[in-house]
């Protein structure tokens, strides 16, 4: 019998990639979404690509009529994590062996202006799915955390014991949900936890069928980057050249997504292999650091596309240097990312061109 994984957030960018992979892998999977940030296209899109084994993936949206909100300039019912009736249907339907939750908002000056939502969206919306998990005794978890949890770090690589320190409402629903996974473990020895700190993911899946689309305005460099390239912008700003860095432009550690995702089902086969797993942090990066202007090099060269840059200020907020050190999750996981930046410019831009309007292009030849 294939196993069964929950994964909240499937429809989303790192979401529909990892359910992609999980299917190809023979897993039977359950997505459920709000679609807050998504679209159903990419679900859709994710079955096709899966073959065969598209037939092992079903989608729920959790329908909360209860939870009426505004949000921005967008006001309608939202379909939520949070309602924790719906959350039992679908456990009640499914028997999940685990499961991954990626539902969450994730733009970082959003949650300076609106921390209450954050905090309500991402907060909650865990431990209302912790609590259905445990009533029905599913007590495997593998949560998206992110790099932000080590803020500004003094010594770099970041190792998985490096100081945390988050710097706004996000970053501290991340450590605040690896803070509630430690305490449930603590409590209660069946959980077995995994706490995934992802650095910058990026690129899309090489088919260029599925990628990243945010809804409005996108907060991190590549969505923007190829929107520039298909026309949708006239520049890039780049936040700050004045850092003590190669050439002054900040320094991540990108990875392609479907390494990212990748590093998921690694995660979940310790699970299963490992009865000694407890509550474990893994790094998923790449160790390299990648300045903004080595980035906007590489993309340059993969789409043959002139990206204008606008030299702009520090953005508050940001670190100058973060990249991983990834030996635990090597050694432990046996996952180590497969790509450069060549492929993740190259597998972004193959998205871009295909989708010049994400979701909303008209379906891209196969
Ligand atoms: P995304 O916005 O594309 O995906 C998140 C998905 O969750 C969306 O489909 C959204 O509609 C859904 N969602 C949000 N709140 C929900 C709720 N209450 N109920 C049901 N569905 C809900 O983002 P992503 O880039 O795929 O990120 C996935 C996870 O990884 C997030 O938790 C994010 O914080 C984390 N993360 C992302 C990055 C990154 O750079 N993309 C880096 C580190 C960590
Ligand atoms: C940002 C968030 C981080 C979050 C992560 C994933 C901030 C301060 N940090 O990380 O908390 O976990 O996204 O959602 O928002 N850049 C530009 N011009 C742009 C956009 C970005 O120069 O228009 C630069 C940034 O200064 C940075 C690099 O590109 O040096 C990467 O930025 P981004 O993609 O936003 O990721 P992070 O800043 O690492």
């Amino acid at each position: 019998m294939a196993r069964r994984v929950l994964v909240t957030g499937g429809a989303g960018y790192i979401g529909s990639h990892t359910v992609l992979q999980l299917l190809l892998e023979g897993f039977s999977v359950v997505v459920v979404d709000n679609l807050d940030n998504s679209s159903v296209v990419a679900v859709q899109r994710v079955a096709q690509l899966a073959g065969e084994f598209g037939k092992n993936l079903a989608f729920h949206r959790v329908i909360v009529v209860s939870c009426f909100v505004t949000r921005g300039a967008e006001t309608g019912f939202w379909f939520d994590i949070r309602d924790k009736e719906a959350l039992e249907k679908v456990f009640a339907t499914s028997k999940f062996d685990a499961v991954i939750h990626f539902a969450g908002l994730k733009a970082v000056g959003e949650s300076v202006q609106k921390p209450l939502i954050y905090y309500k969206n991402n907060i909650i919306g865990t431990i209302t799915l912790l609590e259905v998990m445990a009533a029905h005794g599913c007590k495997k978890l593998v949560f998206s955390s992110s790099a932000t949890v080590y803020g500004w770090p003094k010594d770099l690589p970041c190792t998985e014991e490096s100081p945390l320190c988050a710097m706004n409402p996000y970053g501290r629903t991340k450590l605040m949900i690896e803070e509630i996974c430690r305490d449930i473990h603590h409590a209660d020895g069946d959980w077995k936890i995994m706490l995934l700190r992802y650095f910058n993911p990026v690129g899309a899946h090489p088919s260029g069928q599925i990628g990243e689309d945010p809804c409005g305005i996108p907060n991190n460099l590549m969505p923007l980057v190829q929107q520039v390239a298909v026309g949708r912008r006239p520049t890039l700003a780049v936040f700050g050249n004045d850092y003590s860095t190669k050439d002054g432009t900040g320094v991540r550690d990108y990875i392609h997504v479907v390494d990212l995702a990748d590093g998921h089902i690694a995660a979940l086969q310790k699970f299963f292999e490992d009865p000694n797993i407890g509550c474990e942090v893994y790094n998923l990066g790449t160790g390299k650091g990648t300045s903004v202007l080595e980035m906007m090099a590489a993309f340059e060269k993969a789409s043959g596309k002139k990206i204008p840059l606008v030299m702009a200020g520090r953005r508050p907020g940001d670190a100058e240097i973060l990249y991983a050190c990834t030996v635990k999750a090597e050694k432990e996981l046996s996952w180590k990312a497969k790509y450069g930046i060549e492929e993740m410019c190259r597998d972004q831009w193959n998205w871009a061109a295909k989708n010049p309007w994400g979701y909303r292009s008209p379906d891209p030849p196969n």
